[in-house]
């Protein structure tokens, strides 16, 4: 078997180790038992999860998922619990949390392993119990019935040792263990997931697909893909929309691939980027914006929220415009096609991912073509507004 598809939800490879993954997903799934699923970042945990509530006896209901990281307790323990108007401010109306809303079904916490001691604690009373109590509730608990997947990057029991993880809500997770190797492990499985990927992009840009040589195919499989599957798809979206149509020979690979040398060049704010590290990818999303008109809502915060898009990207993409607006962010709301309505909305978003670029070097260092032929530079002058 090469390709586990239940939906929109692909699990492709045919190495010994996918096909472990795919026939232990299918083993979790005719259970009820809490399923743990490690791996390295961009191992594919978040698809193996889907796989499996898609091919369990709760696939009707909808997946309730969570990401555990970066969220502050009081925040976490209303998103899984719920909570009831006023108990906090800000608490506006009651307001149901995952775990009710998943009754039947599936929640899948995601990176469980970063969650707090006191989040610990809580989600074990929950476990033992199955009883969810509204923050700020005094009504009785409610039961609910949920399959519980979680997931996490780190060595959990190392975390144990170290006293970070509780031992005994390691165990209650840990019933059913599905570990998804790194991409460097199964080799074997990399052009064919690069085809997959060749697939999904040409269908996505209307371009025609690329084909991979033997030799590029050589360059990646002895790659060490420290991002995985996810660096991987990231690699071909660049190569789908830089050369349609073109064979992919080994020249055409990031340097990185190739060893240890390195070309970079360096931005107006100083970031150093590869040749063809994240750059390449933004060009192309910002002339997906100027000349079709595409919103950065689409092209850019909805793959960065699927995390098919990295921090780098969307601030290669930030500073590419920023160059074309002379360091004002107003005006980036407008050439990237968004409302000026959602300024806020914005810059509230690269703050927020630490994606936000000095506008300072854009405004003095340098001077576009357009404004040298005599382009009005009022516009320049007008307040950042940061
Ligand atoms: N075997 C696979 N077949 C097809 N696509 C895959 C496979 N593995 C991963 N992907 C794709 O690669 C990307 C990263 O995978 P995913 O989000 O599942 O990784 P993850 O292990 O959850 O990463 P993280 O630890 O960062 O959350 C996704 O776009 C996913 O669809
Ligand atoms: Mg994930």
């Amino acid at each position: 078997m090469r390709t586990a598809t239940y939906g929109s939800v692909s699990f492709v490879g045919s190495s010994a180790a996918a096909r472990q993954v795919m026939a232990d997903v299918e083993t979790a799934a005719r259970s009820e038992a809490k399923v743990l699923i490690t791996g390295e970042t961009g191992v594919g945990k978040d698809v193996v999860a889907r796989l499996l509530h898609l091919q369990s006896a709760r696939r009707h209901t909808a997946l309730s998922a969570i990401n555990c990281a970066g969220m502050p307790d009081t925040l976490l323990e209303s998103e899984l619990f719920g909570h009831v108007r006023g108990s906090f401010t800000g608490a506006f109306r009651d307001k149901v949390g995952l775990l009710e809303a998943a009754d039947r079904g599936t929640a899948f916490l995601d990176e469980a392993g970063e969650m707090s001691a006191r989040m610990q604690g809580v989600l074990l009373r929950f476990l033992e119990t199955g009883e969810v109590q509204r923050v700020g509730s005094e009504r009785g608990a409610r039961v609910v019935n949920v399959r519980i997947i979680a997931a996490t990057n780190r060595d959990l029991l190392q975390q144990v040792g170290a006293g970070a993880f509780r031992e005994d809500l390691y165990y209650r997770l840990n019933v059913i263990r599905i570990h998804v190797p790194p991409l460097r492990q199964r080799a074997e499985d990399v052009p064919l997931l690069f085809e997959h990927f060749v697939r999904l992009f040409s269908l996505q840009y209307d371009v025609a697909p690329r084909a991979l040589t033997r030799e590029a195919a050589e360059v990646l499989m002895a790659y060490r893909w420290p991002g995985n599957v996810r660096e991987l798809k990231n690699l071909v979206e660049q190569l789908v929309v830089r050369a349609p149509g073109e064979a992919v020979r080994s020249h055409d690979l990031p340097a990185e691939l190739q060893g240890p040398v390195r070309v970079a060049t360096t931005a107006a704010d100083g970031t150093v980027a590869g040749e063809d590290g994240p750059e390449a990818l933004a060009r192309e999303l910002v002339r997906r914006m100027l000349s079709e008109g595409a919103s950065f809502w689409t092209v850019v915060h909805q793959p960065f929220m699927e995390r098919d898009l990295s921090r780098q990207h969307v601030r290669a993409v930030v500073r590419a415009g920023l160059e074309q607006t002379l360091g004002n962010y107003r005006m980036l709301v407008e050439l990237f096609n968004m409302q000026q309505a959602d300024y806020k909305r914005f810059l509230g978003f690269l703050r927020k991912h630490d994606c936000h670029v000095p506008f300072h070097p854009f405004r003095v260092a340098r001077v576009p073509a357009s404004a040298v032929a005599g382009a009005p530079r009022v516009a320049y002058r007008e307040a950042a507004g940061m």
